[in-house]
């Protein structure tokens, strides 16, 4: 892209009033066009609707209309083409191209900005965008949400220990631990459905800060523009970026789950839990040592967080105590938008490409799970099945783990006779509970661990995924 092709002072706009020139490091510094181009297929498809709402009004002819149609779709074709020069003496995305506009067509070009300021025209842009960003993001999390659900449904039976405090605490399987990565995958696409919803309302008719003079039929240019309604005060309009920091809100969250998911995954790749080994070519090596193989892709994820953690408190802190209406100040919601879009749509992608090529150790899985005494609540649970009050079999189990720490031991190793010294209600059947598989069955509840129900959750799962 080229910005700085230096133009002489009449090409702004907005010269009239003034008296000198801007100041070289000024019109850099309050240049847009290096970052907001980006916005052009918004901030035509939003001129094209505005331009067909002024002939609508009969501000503009029909003819007129079709002229400046045809024009913002040729300077379309051009960016596309890349062969439009972005100026920065353009200040941004929406001066550009009209300057362009007026470049092309002349008289007609210079009708299109009846009606209208750059202030409704960004505001527009942004919400166009957002909303198309929304839709992909969601489509992109229910693809991480299907390559879940699949891994889920083959690892239903997959004893692993279940963890508080990184300490092994009650087994659980495999696939239930990923349906609770699906579950706060579920709560984020909600969230942005539920963004989506204050993002998509019209505020072009707000011009400046006060509406416009001409009688524009805000329902025709929101039909036009897809959006659901249009906005109930042009102050409010034109200034609130609440939508934005909304959507960057719902996409820390999104990060804040990822970076869980990568955690886990780097500890149960690591050598000492090897749970799970990540493919090789999601991995990059070490320049000094020739051992290793690290889980680069996990770790970027988990670090990336921070940056999309830091856009959600740069936008509140923009838009904390602006007065009303406008504020250049704005200008600066963006980058930070930008990069929440960027980060959040890579790291998706990272994790749906990686996950189904990991392989899975059941053995390591189930070995740990069989540590640290993992079913002594089953044990408790048993003794309440055969009469104990709760709190006395919590006791009675405590001990049991006592003596099986000293003999080091599985509890489901300790004889029949030790167990029974703690409680005369123990018999044989106590064996069948003290396995990580018995532990899962039994806890046949909605929502709980057994494989029946873990099943039952993929079903319900796959079919609101859908
Ligand atoms: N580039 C500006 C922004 O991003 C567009 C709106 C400029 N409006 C103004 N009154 N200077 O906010």
């Amino acid at each position: 892209m080229s910005t700085d092709k230096r133009k002489p002072h009449k090409h702004k706009p907005w010269a009239g009033r003034f008296l000198e020139q801007t100041d070289a490091f000024v019109e850099k510094f309050t240049a847009s066009v290096g970052f907001d181009w980006l916005l052009y297929p918004y901030d035509i498809e939003g001129s094209r609707a505005h331009a067909r709402t002024l002939a609508r009004a009969g501000v503009i002819t029909e003819a007129e209309c079709e002229q400046l149609l045809a024009g913002l779709n040729e300077i379309l074709r051009e960016i596309e083409r890349g062969e439009f020069t972005w100026e920065t003496a353009l200040e941004d995305v929406h001066m550009n191209i009209e300057a362009r506009l007026i470049e092309r067509l002349g008289e007609v070009g210079k009708k299109l900005h009846t009606g209208r300021s750059r202030n409704d025209q960004v505001a527009t842009d942004l919400r166009l965008y957002l909303r198309a960003e929304i839709d992909v993001i969601q489509q992109a999390i229910r693809g991480l949400q299907t390559v879940l659900l699949d891994l889920a449904s083959q690892h239903a039976d997959t004893i692993m220990p279940g963890f508080t405090h990184l300490q092994v605490a009650q087994p659980v399987t495999f696939g239930h631990h990923l349906m609770a990565w699906v579950e706060m995958l579920e709560r984020d696409h909600a969230r942005l459905a539920d963004c989506r919803a204050r993002v998509n309302i019209m505020p072009l008719g707000s011009a400046a800060l006060a509406g416009t003079s001409y009688r524009l039929d805000r329902r025709y240019t929101a039909e036009l523009l897809g959006f659901e309604r249009w906005s109930n005060n042009s102050l409010d309009a034109v200034s609130d970026r609440d939508f934005a920091i909304e959507f960057c809100a719902a996409g820390a969250l999104i990060m804040m789950h990822l970076s869980r998911m990568a955690e886990e995954l780097i500890l149960w790749n690591c050598p000492r839990f090897r749970f799970v080994e990540l493919p090789d070519r999601f991995c990059t090596g070490s320049s000094i040592m020739p051992q290793k193989k690290n889980p680069d892709v996990p770790e970027l994820v988990r670090g990336k967080t921070g940056r999309v953690h830091g856009h959600l408190v740069a936008l509140l802190t923009v838009m904390k105590a602006q007065p009303l209406a406008y504020n250049r100040d704005n200008q600066e919601d963006k980058e930070p938008i930008f990069d929440t879009v960027d980060t959040v749509k890579d790291c998706l992608r990272a994790f749906t490409d990686m996950l189904p090529a990991i392989r899975v150790n059941k053995a390591a899985m189930r070995a740990a799970a069989d540590e640290g005494y993992s079913t002594a609540t089953d044990l408790a649970d048993y003794l309440v099945r055969k009469g104990v009050a709760f709190r006395d079999a919590h006791e009675i189990v405590g001990r049991a783990v006592k003596l099986a720490i000293e003999q080091e031991k599985p509890l489901g190793e300790l004889p029949l006779e030790v167990l029974r010294k703690l409680s005369s209600r123990i018999e044989q059947d106590v064996f069948a509970v003290l396995t990580p598989e018995g532990s899962v069955d039994a806890r046949n509840l909605p929502g709980g661990a057994a494989p029946a129900q873990v099943r039952a959750q993929i079903d319900s799962a796959r079919r609101c995924t859908r």
